[in-house]
């Protein structure tokens, strides 16, 4: 029996090498396993004497105990530790601060439009809007671009059929609006407008706001006045000023092309004249009586201007890498 007692201090330290489960399932074997040590001793017991059988079973049962209570401290042990492993793995720390939440922002356009909105309703203008699918009518011929009229090819037109457009220009709110109302008028009307144009100024779907002053008493002096005092607010700037450069469209008389002053020269931002008589005509509006002016600017434009945008495709990318920038 003496040989057995080793077993105890010699399992013991090969269990305690064992860094986990497997490990120590294959230690096991090596003393309580099938051929394990401890039981070819218990096998051994039938050999023996009748006299000498229950002291040595009482030994090797002594052994086994102590073996296999070395057996379930280290098998506690290993799991003890791989529960506070996964633990550990697992927790969390609710002292972190949170994490921020990120909101959305208005698209730089919007921002442009609002802005544009709110200048001019501070000095009296309403806000207009018209549909995008026009007919030929409002688009061209009620603004004095008769069909065949040279005009209507400066307009890079996408059709939907025969007889209706996406409208080309914002211009034919103007006709929706005083078809309803009796002057005095004053109003804007901002939106999208369609052309088949696409590079990096022109995009085939852009923003125009309108303008429209009609009165009595309204002349090209007004004109100059309420777009250069909304230029200037618009980017901050006293200094800015307007200049007129005499030009055509169909619907105004005169007509001119707006430049403003931007870094020591000149920038086209638009265009504007005197409500053509034939306009008034069509919507049943006396020439005699009143007379109006009308502009056309062009969104994209400004809001690049007053953010520093260098090319128009920007704005309709929808990359959040450059729209995340107006928030
Ligand atoms: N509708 C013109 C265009 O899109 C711009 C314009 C010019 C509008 C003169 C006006 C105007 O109201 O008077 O090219």
């Amino acid at each position: 029996m003496a040989n057995l007692e080793h077993l105890i201090s010699e399992s013991l330290s090969d269990f305690n090498a064992c860094a986990d489960m497997p490990a120590l399932e294959n230690a096991k074997a090596k003393y309580l396993g099938k051929t394990g040590a401890l039981t070819e001793a218990l096998k051994g017991l039938g050999k023996l004497s009748n006299e000498e059988r229950p002291a040595a079973g009482a030994a090797i049962n002594v052994v086994k105990q102590a073996v296999e209570a070395a057996l379930n401290a280290r098998r506690e042990a290993i799991l003890n530790a791989e529960q506070a492993k996964q633990l550990a793995a697992e927790s969390l720390d609710v002292t972190l601060p949170a994490r921020a939440q990120s909101t959305g922002g208005l698209h730089p356009v919007t921002l442009t439009l609002q802005r544009i909105e709110q200048l001019f309703h501070s000095i009296g203008f309403d806000v207009a809007t018209g549909p995008e699918i026009e007919t030929d009518f409002y688009n061209f011929t009620a603004l004095n671009i008769p069909e065949n009229h040279p005009a209507r090819a400066m307009h890079d037109t996408f059709y939907v059929d025969e007889n209706n457009v996406l409208r080309t220009h914002t211009s034919p709110v103007q006709i929706h609006y005083m078809e309803n109302k009796e002057p005095p008028l004053k109003i804007i009307a901002p939106g999208r407008v369609y052309r088949v144009d696409s590079d990096a100024t022109h995009s085939p779907m852009f923003h125009q706001v309108e303008g429209l002053w009609v009165d009595e008493n309204i002349s090209f002096a007004n004109l100059k006045g309420v777009v250069q005092d909304f230029l200037q607010k618009f980017f901050e700037r006293d200094d800015l000023t307007v200049r007129f450069r005499p030009s055509f469209f169909p619907f105004t008389e005169p007509s001119a092309e707006m430049d403003m002053s931007w870094n020591g020269g000149w920038l086209e931002i638009g265009g504007c004249g005197m409500v053509h008589p034939e306009v008034f005509k069509h919507v049943n509006i006396d020439s005699e009586k009143y007379r109006g002016f009308a502009f056309g600017l062009g969104v994209e434009r400004l809001a690049m201007l007053r953010y520093g945008v260098n090319d128009l495709r920007h704005f309709f990318n929808n990359d959040l890498r450059f729209l995340s920038q107006f928030k």
